[in-house]
């Protein structure tokens, strides 16, 4: 049941820079999606298409996505709230646009202001527009293992919102763990549920680190047969209404898993250190990768 290969999407240019408090040059940005393609990496989230007053790290989306070299075979996502975001999306040149909704109510209203069924039908337009032009639509499902508002997040509601996004035309779903909470066994649950809705080939886990289960969770997941993981280059990021969430899992310490497990990635763990190394250094400090930090010390 486990997989041979996995894909890895690095989403450190969009959900790590997201939260960064000093502003980042899209020069330096731009350099990083380049390293990360060096490294091997197909599938990069490069920024978000959001409100500049709500999130300003990504205001400066459009000057990104025209910067980055666009190399066959690599897939470049970009967040859309809305169809304010979608335009800005296509004009781009995204390869495929990601709809984010919530499991909480309260989530949902604190990091896009709306209710979750008004945030479905925002996203409606969206994924009807993105497939109309041949946009790939990726939809995420926040919160799905715990809420830093409401607290606890039931398996039902992960299930019907994830249903409610493949109802509207997303093409792939991936479960969230926004505050990093999850641990193995309720993420095996909540992926065995969703599992029954979702194909395989279709379905990801994006594990926040914050309680240092990210690892063990996407294990549990390998065993499901899941093959596809969001992962941030030298842990970046966090989620700027998720307070005290840390970083997704470190890609380094992601395809060093892997890797030992004999399951191909098509990632050069050395070029994806060097990245994560030069993002640090313009950030002024150290990789959160236990595996960069061991690596870089040799
Ligand atoms: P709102 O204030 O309710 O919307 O925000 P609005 O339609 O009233 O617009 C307000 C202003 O924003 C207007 O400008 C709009 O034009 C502008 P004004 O008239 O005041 O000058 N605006 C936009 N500008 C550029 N691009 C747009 C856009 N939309 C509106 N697309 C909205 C609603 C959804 C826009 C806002 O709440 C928002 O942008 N939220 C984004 C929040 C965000 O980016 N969060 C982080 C990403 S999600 C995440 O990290 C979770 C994830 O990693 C998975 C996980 O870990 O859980 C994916
Ligand atoms: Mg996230």
């Amino acid at each position: 049941m486990r997989p041979t290969h996995v894909t890895l999407v690095d989403v450190g240019p969009r959900d790590g820079l997201q939260n960064e408090a000093q502003p980042v040059p899209a020069a330096t940005k731009i350099k990083l999606v380049h390293r990360l393609q060096a490294a091997g990496l197909k599938h990069i989230e490069v920024t978000s298409f959001v409100s500049p007053k709500w999130v300003p790290q990504m205001a400066d989306n459009a000057e990104v996505m025209a910067g980055i070299a666009r190399p066959p075979g690599v897939r470049h996502s970009v967040l859309t709230p809305n169809m304010k975001g979608f335009e800005g999306a296509l004009a781009a040149g995204a390869d495929e646009v990601v709809i984010f909704a919530a499991a909480s109510e309260a989530f949902s209203q604190r990091n896009i202001n709306c209710s979750i069924a008004e945030s479905i039908e925002r996203f409606r337009p969206v994924a009807e527009a993105a497939r109309a032009h041949g946009l790939r639509v990726r939809a995420a499902v926040s919160c799905a293992l715990g809420c830093p508002y409401q607290g606890e997040v039931g398996t039902d509601a992960v299930v019907d919102v994830a249903q409610r996004l493949l109802d509207i035309g997303a093409h792939h779903i991936g479960i969230a763990d926004t505050i990093g909470v999850g641990t193995a066994g309720r993420v095996s649950a909540v992926m065995e549920a969703t599992l029954k809705h979702v194909p395989l080939a279709e379905l990801s886990g994006h594990f926040h680190d914050t309680y240092g289960q990210a690892l063990t969770n996407i294990h549990a997941c390998l065993q499901l047969g899941i093959h596809t993981f969001d992962a941030s280059v030298a842990g970046l990021g966090g989620c700027p209404y998720a307070k005290g969430a840390t970083g997704n899992v470190a890609t380094e310490d992601v395809v060093y898993l892997l890797h030992g497990l004999g399951i191909h990635t098509g990632i050069d763990l050395d070029a994806l250190v060097d990245a994560g190394a030069f993002i640090s250094g313009a950030l002024g400090r150290k990789p959160v990768s236990r595996v960069a930090n061991a690596l870089l010390a040799k």
